[in-house]
């Protein structure tokens, strides 16, 4: 990255920052609903190398042939125009707008070369690993001091003013509170986030990510709708977030609401309890049993929440039948990829079965690769 830093811009970074994506286990659009969610850092990572420049001027490249079809390989703004960006520079310039806004920092201008295998649109936070590798990378070269949680909100002004996503603060808590090996509960009405070792790899198991290949925009996609819905049925319910509502009292509440926005409260109630139940069942030892809530949790979301697409039913299924102890929908939905657990020394042979039996149910063949949970964003040790 050092090389490709001297090739772009003719001198050597003054480091590298980098944050992974998140998979979130259990605990779906509970975020902005007060709820719980149970997400972990990903191996795979967004790096970015940056050198402060003594004037205002910031350029941003990307090695990403995506990117650059978007907009080109270097975008060349200033600390005060930040805030117009558009394309995959938002998420750098954003980060640039919203720290000068917020707590009207006074650094210099830079220049920043972004490289990632975090892939995009797949439901694994590619956008908030890369905020929050430019956020810890400025908070240090510009010797601001941000706490942790700080950044979790900066990193949501981000997505929802520049980027125009009302998406809650699930991705950029896991991603920059991620630890090696844990999952991080975070509880989103009393804004507390608790380490939970997974201990996958001792009980031999293993996370694979089935990328449907269906590409959601949370900015203007139904997340937007569905948080519309959500906030409805709290109104009507009487209550400031869905989380002051108990599961068993959800039945209660179907004949005083549309039939639809029942079904989005009783999705958030009961993904609020999965995720307890999950969380428990990890912390004691016993990740197996984890399957087949996850598996719950799927049509909850397919049939409640309705935000799955066929393409990730089908891996659902195909998933549960090739022998996952259990599999889900992660992230926002509309498209993106589905989780499954599966025994570590299986864990080929189903993905391929999976792969297949999608790709013969009429869908794109998906891409799977399994992933392991990591250290949050942080600055990378020179190498
Ligand atoms: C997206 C959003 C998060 C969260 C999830 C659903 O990832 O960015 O805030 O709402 O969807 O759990």
């Amino acid at each position: 990255m050092r090389e490709a830093f001297a090739a772009a811009f003719g001198a050597e970074p003054d480091g590298i920052w980098s944050a992974p994506g998140r998979v979130n286990l259990i605990g779906e659009h509970t975020d902005y609903n007060g709820g719980l969610a149970l997400p972990f850092g990903i191996d795979r990572r967004t790096r970015v190398a940056v050198r402060l420049r003594d004037d205002d001027v910031v350029r941003v490249a990307t090695d990403s042939a995506q990117a650059q079809g978007d907009e080109g390989r270097v975008v060349t703004a200033t600390l005060a125009t930040a805030g117009r960006a558009t394309g995959w520079s938002r998420y750098v310039l954003g980060v640039v707008h919203v720290l000068r806004r917020e707590l009207a920092v006074e650094g210099s201008g830079f220049d920043a070369l972004v490289s990632s295998d975090v892939p995009v649109g797949v439901g694994v936070s590619s956008s908030a690993a890369l905020e929050s590798a430019v956020l810890v990378a400025l908070d240090e070269l510009w010797e601001l001091g941000i706490a942790r949680r700080e950044m979790v909100r900066l990193g949501q002004l981000v997505e929802n003013e520049v980027v125009g996503a009302p998406t809650g603060t699930l991705d950029q808590s896991a991603v920059l509170l991620a630890e090696r090996d844990h999952a991080v509960l975070l509880d989103f009405r009393a804004d507390t986030a608790e380490q939970v070792p997974l201990g996958f790899e001792a009980a031999g198991l293993e996370i694979l990510v089935i990328d449907s290949l269906v590409r959601h925009d949370h900015a203007t996609g139904g997340y937007g709708e569905r948080r519309r819905e959500c906030e409805e049925a709290a109104r009507i319910a009487g209550v400031t977030t869905l989380r002051e509502v108990a599961v068993e009292d959800v039945a209660s509440w179907a004949d005083r609401m549309p039939a639809h926005v029942h079904r989005r409260m009783r999705h958030i109630v009961t993904d609020t309890d999965r995720a307890a139940r999950v969380a428990a069942l990890v912390r004691g030892g016993r990740p197996r049993e984890i399957g087949p809530i996850l598996t719950d949790g799927h049509v909850s979301q397919r049939d409640d929440f309705e935000d799955s697409v066929p393409a990730i039913d089908a891996a659902v299924e195909a998933a549960v039948a090739a022998g996952a102890l259990g599999a889900r929908l992660t992230g926002g939905g509309f498209g993106g990829a589905a989780i499954a657990l599966v025994d570590a020394a299986a864990s080929a042979r189903i993905g391929a079965e999976v792969a297949d039996a999608v790709e013969r149910a009429g869908h794109a063949r998906p891409v799977v690769f399994s992933v392991r949970a990591s250290q949050g964003a942080r600055r990378d040790p020179d190498d």
